[in-house]
């Protein structure tokens, strides 16, 4: 059973700078969660999805709990849930403002899945629309296709009228960029490899001074619900690894990595280390050993043993040998027990009708990944 956050912890372990802190408290107590068939409705997300608000007054997973459980279908209330965290530009790992990759520009990536109507969408490389997640939806709805990319992708946007914008960097996440710049290499990339390694270690030398949230240096926010039929969507956004090689595309759109649901088994969904997760597509892994028959703990945490596994290059492993990364993933089957399980200490956010709070995930790894 996941273990709540206490405040002093919440508030110790929440760093984004500028970031209004959201209190792990239940405030949904008028939401009409009605129970059909014996389950109980949740929405769970990354931690994002309770510690953001975009100045209003209802987090990812109170936004998406309350729409859900007042009869809207389940993934346009979780879309509607990320939306929030997209639009809120002290979230420096999702959508306005998200952190750009290596040329300043900030390139967006979502897929979502409804699992009743076995539809999915996603977009990779978008650039200029603050709501991904929307234009993933889009085409789950309006196309035959399940993944649409780059320029075209922000064509197709165009032509359903969402708004195109020169340049989704805020001030600060600009300033970022500008300050990574400045540290890599200011001899202009003499070596193609040192100057690879010199990239990764400036964005983890940020984080360390405490300049990026750890969780925004691979962004993301990934929210799964089921409503009380047992109907069970999902939806992951990010704008994916802080400084990334223009043009690259991690787990987050692809279906079976960020996001996989299956209406009868469940769903689950990732953040942290796409490259990582990519390479065991962790979440079509997680529903399939849930169909087996594990619970949603034991299998994300097999997905993680499996990438612990799978990590061998010595640039990913820290001094004790470990993977130096975070990986989290974000697990609830069709009858709504959930879990949050990741490859070291972390949170995610929880919303029943009891309210929204805060919990630990369960880590495989003791310490932490730069150890
Ligand atoms: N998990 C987000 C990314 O690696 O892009």
């Amino acid at each position: 059973m996941a273990k709540k956050v206490t405040r002093r912890e919440f508030v110790q372990t929440t760093t984004a700078a500028g970031m209004a802190l959201g209190v792990a408290t239940p405030s949904l107590g008028q939401a009409p969660a009605i129970r059909t068939g014996g389950v109980r409705p949740i929405v769970i997300a990354s931690n994002n999805g309770h510690t953001v608000k975009n100045g209003g007054p209802k987090t990812c997973v109170e936004t998406a709990f309350e729409l859900m459980t007042k009869g809207t279908d389940v993934l346009e209330a979780l879309v509607a849930g990320v939306n929030v965290v997209e639009l809120d530009p002290a979230d420096s790992g999702v959508g306005y403002g998200g952190l750009p990759n290596a040329e300043g520009v900030v390139q967006l990536d979502s897929c979502c899945m409804h699992g009743p109507r076995k539809r999915a969408g996603g977009v990779a490389c978008l650039e200029g629309i603050r709501t991904p997640s929307k234009v993933a939806h889009a085409v789950m709805e309006q196309t035959d296709h399940h993944l649409l990319v780059g320029k075209d992708a922000q064509r197709f946007a165009a032509g359903l009228g969402f708004t195109v914008e020169g340049d989704l960097n805020t001030e600060r996440s600009r300033g970022l960029w500008l300050e990574w710049k400045r540290r890599i290499d200011p001899e202009h990339y003499l070596d193609p490899r040192k100057r690879g390694d010199a990239a990764m270690g400036a964005g983890l030398a940020m984080v360390r001074d405490g300049l990026i949230d750890a969780d925004h240096f691979w962004g993301t926010i990934n929210c799964d619900g089921v409503n009380a039929r047992g109907e069970v969507c999902g939806v992951t956004t990010t704008s994916g690894l802080a400084w990334k090689i223009p043009g690259r595309v991690g787990d987050s759109p692809i279906l079976g990595a960020g996001l996989y649901v299956d209406n009868e088994v469940g769903a689950a969904g990732s953040t942290g280390r796409g490259e990582a997760n990519l390479y065991g597509l962790c979440s079509f892994l997680i529903v399939e050993l849930m169909r087996q028959g594990r619970s949603p703990k034991d299998a994300g945490m097999e997905a993680l043993r499996r990438v612990q596994k799978n990590t061998i290059e010595k640039r990913l492993l820290n001094a004790r040998g470990l993977p130096a990364f975070g990986l989290n993933f974000y697990v609830v089957n069709a009858k709504g027990e959930h879990a949050g399980v990741s490859m070291y200490a972390s949170q995610f956010a929880v919303c029943t009708e009891n309210g929204a709070e805060i919990m630990k995930t369960e880590p495989l790894l003791p310490g932490r990944a730069n150890d």
